[in-house]
């Protein structure tokens, strides 16, 4: 069903093992249009083009050894690589830039779908624009249900957070969203450290403040500071790590990850964002994660998600 509505110039919510995307066609001019249009995505900010794998990312763009040696060591799998694009990818998909994002998706259902339709697919994920990414079918029906006409579901996402997206810079790694593949394991691949990148030139549109950001205003930091910083009337709710807080109602606080695994806590993490996002508290306060790891991302997110509204 999937690759008929994609042949047809259809988008489709579709699993990735990173977040759920909203698929369709790089050729299909109109249907790349109607994924800009389902999410309300701003025309300036490009789509990642996922592809059955790595031999395929050299029909869409061109290589360098350093990319080459990344994405030998992390695809398929949750890495996005920023390189110069061939002249066949539509502007369209890069929003007029020069260069493609390429992702070689590891779950089986869409690499499946990807060998099956034979196109590479263009996909952000299957979000309404600026909210949190979906990590289930079920959160791609509550954000865009009746603006697309299939989701494939494949089940809930095994990493939970978007991709780790790298270029290659001359002889540098810049890092221009944090991920599941952290600066650690780029290291160990390569022998060189990534650099963050600079605030200065915004190649990925994505990484400004607003994205994922819930409903409800969210606040991070020391979780215990923050909820005696707040009024006594107010109503909210408190998502943790491991901890739990015994004199804190069991129904206002959510654990992502009991055992203390940062890898189950990002799992946990955008689910359980949408999930407290609908119980109506005025607001919700999330503690800071380790930075290690995928904790690190999980940090990023937040940062990302958080308001900038102060308690007095
Ligand atoms: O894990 C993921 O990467 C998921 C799944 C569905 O693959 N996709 C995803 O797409 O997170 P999206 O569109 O939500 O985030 C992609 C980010 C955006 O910040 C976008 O601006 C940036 O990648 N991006 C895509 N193409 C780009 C390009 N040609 N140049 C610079 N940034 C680009
Ligand atoms: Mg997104």
């Amino acid at each position: 069903m999937a690759k008929q509505w994609l042949a047809q110039g259809f988008p489709v919510g579709i699993p990735t093992e990173t977040v759920y995307g909203l698929a369709a066609n790089i050729f299909d001019a109109k249907a790349i249009a109607s994924v800009y249009e389902a999410k309300r995505r701003p025309s300036f900010n490009p789509l990642i083009v996922h592809l059955r794998d790595v031999a395929a990312i050299g029909d869409m763009a061109v290589w360098d050894g350093l990319s080459n040696t990344l994405a030998t060591a992390f695809m398929p799998g949750p890495f996005t690589l920023l390189l110069p694009k061939k002249d066949n990818v539509p502007d369209m998909v890069t929003a007029g830039s020069t260069k493609v994002a390429v992702r070689v998706p590891s779950h089986p259902l869409v690499g499946s779908l990807l060998r099956m339709t034979g196109f590479p697919l263009a996909a952000p994920s299957a979000n309404p624009s600026g909210y949190v990414s979906p990590t289930s079918a079920k959160h791609v029906l509550d954000g865009l249900g009746g603006r697309i006409p299939y989701i494939l579901d494949g089940g809930p996402c095994q990493v939970g957070l978007e991709s780790t997206i790298v270029e290659v810079i001359d002889r540098s790694i810049v890092l221009h969203r944090e991920g599941a593949i952290d600066r650690a394991a780029i290291e160990a691949a390569t022998g060189i450290a990534p650099m963050l990148k600079s605030g200065t030139e915004v190649h990925a549109p994505g990484q400004t403040k607003s994205h994922y950001a819930t409903a409800t205003p969210l606040l991070k930091g020391d979780v215990a500071a923050l909820m005696a910083s707040m009024g006594a009337e107010s109503n909210f709710a408190i998502i943790t790590f491991y901890r739990e807080y015994p004199h804190w109602a069991g129904s206002r606080q959510f654990r992502l990850s009991p055992g203390g695994k940062l890898e189950e806590a990002a799992q946990n993490l955008f689910a359980t964002l949408r999930r407290v996002d609908a119980m109506g508290f005025d607001y919700i306060l999330v503690e800071d994660f380790p930075d290690q790891g995928i904790g690190i991302a999980i940090n990023d997110r937040l940062e990302r998600a958080r308001h900038e509204h102060k308690i007095g």
